[in-house]
């Protein structure tokens, strides 16, 4: 059989398939259950916003902003935007429904699609998904350690390896103008081997540079003024005391005065983790503190800071680092009945067997048991029993064990409870196999 289908995928966009999409599922909810232990609680906003969230949250210097944002007008001429990014939505929210009324800080996850019109390639996707944690209200920081211990706890939770986090201050409004001018002065006298586009962003921010990808832009920039060099007196002392946080917490990193991040909502602490393992988008996290963001999207002066990571290029690196990944979940019992009536009880059966969350299948094709027994084992069932009239006559079927080929007889009457017994035997027996005498301990904790 061949179906072949005359629409395609969108460029940039990516079908996540069966075999893989338990993988995404796991690494979501682990993510989302590891930040619940560091106080977070998750939100969803929606996929898209009125444009000026953006334009006045991630900044219209910006290249998401200018070049990447899905900006359509809707039926009612209103322009709205697919977020590009989750912060900008979830402030909004934060104000929106006055979550500043309950306890400070507050701490807000989400997994989140977003979309860039971005060139795409490995790591890079116009759709991609996000892991996002924001915490508001509170300048201490401590608050930032946390934040980036959090972004460590998940990353090498998940067992992700060769990750260099990369730290580095921008400073805040009373700072970053002498550190604009000192900039905008470097790439003025430069001014003539800079690319068309880094000539725009020298008259409108120049720290936008310093993310230019041209390589004669980015040789220009690497003896570019520092932003350290710069801050004032708060600034540094903030830094300090992020830098003395992490050491105690004993989280390495690097500092590295040139990662400026290409949305502009941010104020001092910035920070990225980035794998070494999957080419030029290697950035899996990223982040840093936006003191005055809330104030900018129409709340009162609230200081907070947040990351993201790229849950695609989280993938990735666990895959290039053949990382243990979960499978799909197991068929634990196929049932292949022979006849209408033997259907009509393997249905039953099932049903009783799901109620006590036990994965069983049975034919719903009306096909030959040959062929049932062919699917039983390309699902990898790993028990499989064989329903025919007779076996309804005498009230009891033969379960066989697809890894040992051992047989056994169940009484169809209180079948559900016979099979539970069989895996939890099967089970202990793996603890066993697996663990020798603590296997034992191990299977009578859990009560197997
Ligand atoms: P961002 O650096 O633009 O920050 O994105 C965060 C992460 O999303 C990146 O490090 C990368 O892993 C992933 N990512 C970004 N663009 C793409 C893409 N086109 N394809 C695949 N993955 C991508 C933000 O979005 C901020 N909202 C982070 C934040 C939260 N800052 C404070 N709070």
């Amino acid at each position: 059989m061949a179906f072949q289908s005359q629409i395609k995928a969108i460029k940039g966009t990516q079908d996540v398939l069966p075999a893989t999409s338990v993988q995404n599922r796991f690494v979501e909810s682990t993510l989302l259950e590891i930040a619940g232990h560091f106080g977070f609680r998750e939100i969803r906003t929606p996929v898209f916003e009125a444009t000026e969230l953006f334009a006045r949250g991630v900044g219209d210097t910006t290249d998401v902003v200018q070049k990447e944002m899905y900006t359509f007008e809707d039926k009612g001429g209103r322009s709205v935007t697919l977020r590009p990014e989750g912060t900008a939505g979830v402030v909004r929210a934060f104000l929106e429904h006055g979550l500043f009324n309950e306890a400070l800080p507050q701490k807000l996850s989400y997994v989140i699609h977003c979309y860039r019109y971005e060139k795409p390639q490995a790591g890079r996707y116009r759709e991609f998904s996000q892991f996002g944690a924001e915490v508001f209200g509170t300048a201490s920081p401590a608050a930032d350690a946390e934040l980036i211990s959090l972004a460590d706890s998940c990353l090498s939770f998940l067992g992700l390896e060769n990750l260099r986090l990369e730290l580095n201050s921008i400073g805040c409004p009373a700072c970053r103008p002498q550190f604009h001018a000192a900039l905008g002065n470097y790439f003025k006298t430069r001014k003539a081997a800079l690319c068309p586009t880094c000539l725009e962003r020298l008259a409108r921010n120049p720290t936008r540079i310093l993310d230019c990808k041209s390589p004669v832009c980015a040789g220009i920039a690497k003896d570019a003024p520092a932003g350290l060099d710069y801050l004032c007196g708060d600034c540094e002392t903030h830094f300090a005391k992020v830098k003395l946080y992490l050491d105690a917490l004993e989280i390495p990193y690097q500092v590295n005065p040139k990662i400026v991040r290409g949305l502009d909502y941010y104020t001092k602490t910035v920070f990225e983790f980035i794998s070494g393992d999957i080419g030029a988008q290697g950035t899996v996290c990223g982040g840093g503190r936006y003191d005055g963001l809330v104030e900018e999207l129409g709340g009162s002066p609230l200081p907070a800071l947040g990351f993201a990571m790229g849950l695609e290029r989280l993938l990735l690196v666990l895959r290039a680092q053949k990382a243990e990944l979960p499978g799909d979940t197991p068929c634990q019992l196929y049932i292949a009945p022979i006849g209408e009536a033997a259907s009509l009880k393997a249905a039953q059966l099932c049903a009783d067997l799901r109620a006590s969350g036990i994965a069983a299948q049975f034919d719903i094709a009306g096909r030959s048991v040959k062929a049932q027994m062919k699917y039983a084992d390309k699902l990898g069932a790993r028990y499989t029993a064989v329903l025919g009239d007779d076996d309804l006559a005498k009230g009891a079927v033969t379960l066989k064990d697809m890894q040992s080929g051992e047989q056994s007889v169940l009484e169809l009457a209180n079948f559900d409870e016979a099979f539970e017994r069989i895996i939890i035997q099967q089970a202990t027996r793996e603890l066993q196999d697996m663990f020798g005498a603590e296997g034992m301990e191990l299977s009578s904790l859990l009560g197997l």
